[in-house]
């Protein structure tokens, strides 16, 4: 039977809205992924009738939430292949998750001249972190240039590891190009070189499994809300032995096992790691995020969204004057592209005037960009619940954008 993709838009209320009096095309999941209405229901029954603190009451409405909140963990657990609960620490997204490994592993394990290796491809959010420890230890930042069609030199690669590497930062999807990382190659010889490997896996965990029992990662994170659930809730998961062995980050509540006017200890894992009162309903909201992925035939939606976003390839490249930017054979989630002679801020206001949402400028990658010899881009972006009908829209958008531009 074929993926229904009319039945899994019907779960999600915003996309039978209207923007600017047009039907919403919704093209920018890249930047944040709609809700299906079990995700918006189980926040709102989380206010409506669980709500109290977690892990600290007594009552019957904490351990409610409290088991809610945590169920949550499990749900993360098992769908990326955890070994342990413990390894799951809830932070606030992807950026957050790496900033605490920066500042924790980072600031006790890196040291004046240690080399830290990063690609030219990254999201801001998994270099500027890397930069500043970089600033602050002495360490050396190490690019992993970009090619012309926006997969790495992995001939740079290699002979950058061979010089040696404290750490390898890599994504694992391009949210700007879209460009799939070979980590299955890659990893296993940056750990052969020993280096700790941070993967960032925001755009990468909403469009294919993940597996991190096989992927050998040390570290691996990503964000509640480009995967159907809400804002304000990601994951850092880490190896339990390298995760058990980094100081505090923030101190607070939760994070201590006893306090004394001069001095603490510290708490067991997850919570050692999570300071204060948490994301109690973002929390609750991935869990129902999760609930429904593993409700839907995953396999068969990523397939169907794989399609839908070959097709909008296709398409694109008969628009004249159209270039894309970054061709990798193997890519997910985002297209990139420029039109000969427009800006690409024109271009996504005349879109978003027919309804249509796509993301322009640098999309947080500006070193990526400047490597692919343009300042900003225009980017579709595709979820679960996009379909060709989007696609044709965003090309007769963009050839109505010609008509007025040219
Ligand atoms: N990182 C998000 C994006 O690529 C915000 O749009």
């Amino acid at each position: 039977m074929s993926f229904d993709v009319q039945a899994l838009r019907a779960e999600f209320p915003i996309l039978s809205d209207q923007v600017h009096g047009k039907p919403l095309v919704y093209l920018d999941t890249g930047a944040s992924s709609q809700k299906p209405e079990c995700v918006i229901e189980a926040m709102s029954q989380y206010y409506r009738h669980q709500h109290a603190n977690v892990h600290r009451g007594i009552h019957q409405l904490s351990q409610t939430a409290t088991d809610a909140y945590e169920a949550t963990r499990d749900k993360v657990a098992q769908w990326i292949g955890a070994n342990r609960r413990e390894e799951v620490i809830f932070t606030r997204g992807t950026t957050e998750s790496i900033n605490l490994i920066a500042q924790t592993w980072g600031r006790t394990q890196v040291r004046a001249g240690d080399r830290l290796l990063v690609s030219e491809l990254e999201h801001h959010a998994n270099l500027v972190p890397w930069q500043m420890l970089a600033q602050s230890t002495g360490a050396e930042l190490v690019k992993i240039p970009l090619l012309p069609d926006g997969t790495l030199d992995l001939n740079v690669y290699e002979a950058e590891l061979a010089r040696g590497a404290k750490l390898l930062a890599i994504t694992e999807v391009s949210n700007a190009l879209g460009t799939i990382l070979p980590l299955a190659d890659m990893i296993p010889k940056a750990k052969a070189a020993g280096a700790v490997v941070v993967v960032d896996g925001a755009q990468a965990v909403p469009h294919h499994r993940v597996n991190l029992a096989e992927m050998g990662a040390d570290f691996y994170v990503f964000s509640g809300h480009k995967m159907y659930g809400p804002t304000g809730i990601g994951v850092l998961w880490g190896r339990f032995d390298l995760l058990d062995s980094l100081p505090p980050w923030q101190g607070g509540g939760d994070m201590i096992e006893h306090v004394t006017f001069e001095a603490s200890t510290y708490n067991t894992l997850p919570y050692r790691l999570e300071a204060g009162t948490p994301a109690i309903a973002e929390g609750i909201g991935l869990g129902a995020a999760l609930d429904w992925l593993n409700s839907i035939d995953f396999d068969a939606a990523v397939a169907h969204e794989h399609e839908v976003f070959d097709y909008a390839r296709q398409q694109l490249k008969q628009i004249p004057g159209l270039r894309l930017i970054g061709e990798a054979d193997e890519a997910a989630g985002a297209i990139s592209f420029a039109i000969e002679g427009m800006a690409a801020s024109d271009l996504g206001t005349l879109l978003d005037h027919q309804g249509i949402a796509v993301r322009t400028g640098h999309h947080c990658a500006m070193p990526a960009l400047q490597a692919m010899g343009v300042n900003g881009t225009t980017r579709a972006s595709f979820g679960l619940y996009n379909s060709r009908d989007d696609v044709d829209a965003l090309i007769r958008g963009l050839n109505v954008a010609r008509d007025i531009l040219a």
